[in-house]
């Protein structure tokens, strides 16, 4: 059965605490959880407050275990801008591992392909976080992605690659491709959290939340999930239909 729950918060440092809260949660209730972790501008601060909370003690994160999403493809992990490189900077959490795909993995199809498949042998994930593109794209699931789709190479949509672009110096260091865990993969999580903040948020979300599933808009497929919640600053939360 779907369950769709929205929780609209003032701003961005009060959903840092609420999607914290809700990390530690899943991690209290499960020490050796298996989460998955976004990268992207909007969970910096909640992984801010994670760190905090590990440091002081008020949350053990040291038996779960974490997984990527998605990754470029072809370029050096160690280039600025990839994920691995944001998790280096942004998630400086003790947590038991910490699995990112191999950017020069020689076969990038296969590689993503085992990749989803040592989440599923390690129990699949208790909590996937996501963020969620301008354009509608949930991990690098861009417009077009089927249900349906399963871990594999994606060709970047421009905007996607723009959106990168300051952190790699410049749109053409950005890579052109892609690995994803697929939309499928995604919805096998057996809870998600989205964070979404900001006005250029809005009207992505009001299209994921209140319009028709459809591949156009890949995080609608989310309404089909049983146990999903939208963390959303009032701003990225305006123009939703009244609840
Ligand atoms: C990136 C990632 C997504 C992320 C999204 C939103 O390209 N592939 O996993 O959720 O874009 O990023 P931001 O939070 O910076 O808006």
């Amino acid at each position: 059965m779907a369950a769709m729950r929205i929780v609209t918060v003032a701003d961005d440092g009060t959903l840092a605490r609420v999607a914290a809260d809700l990390i530690c949660a899943v991690v209290g209730a499960k020490p050796d959880a298996v989460l998955g972790l976004p990268t992207g501008a909007t969970p910096v601060a909640t992984y801010r407050e994670l760190e905090r909370r590990s440091a002081a003690g008020k949350t053990d994160v040291s038996r779960a275990m974490v997984y990527a999403i998605d990754e470029f493809a072809g370029v050096s992990p160690a280039t600025p801008g990839t994920n691995h490189m944001f998790y280096r900077a942004h998630l400086r959490l003790p947590v038991r591992a910490l699995h990112v795909p191999d950017a020069v993995a020689p076969e990038p199809e296969a590689h993503i392909a085992d990749f989803a498949e040592a989440v599923r042998q390690a129990g699949g994930f208790d909590l996937c976080v996501l963020g969620i593109g301008t354009n509608g794209h949930i991990a690098f699931n861009e417009p077009g992605s089927a249900r349906d789709s399963r871990a594999r190479v994606v060709d970047l949509a421009e905007t996607s690659r723009q959106a990168h672009a300051a952190a790699f110096g410049g749109i053409e260091r950005v890579p052109r491709q892609g690995m994803t865990l697929g939309v499928a993969d995604l919805l096998e999580a057996r809870a998600i959290a989205v964070l979404a903040t900001g006005a250029g948020k809005a009207e992505i979300v009001r299209r994921a939340i209140d319009g028709p599933m459809t591949a156009a808009v890949p995080a609608s497929w989310l309404q089909a999930h049983g146990d999903c919640t939208w963390l959303l600053d009032a701003a990225a939360a305006r123009t939703l239909r009244p609840r």
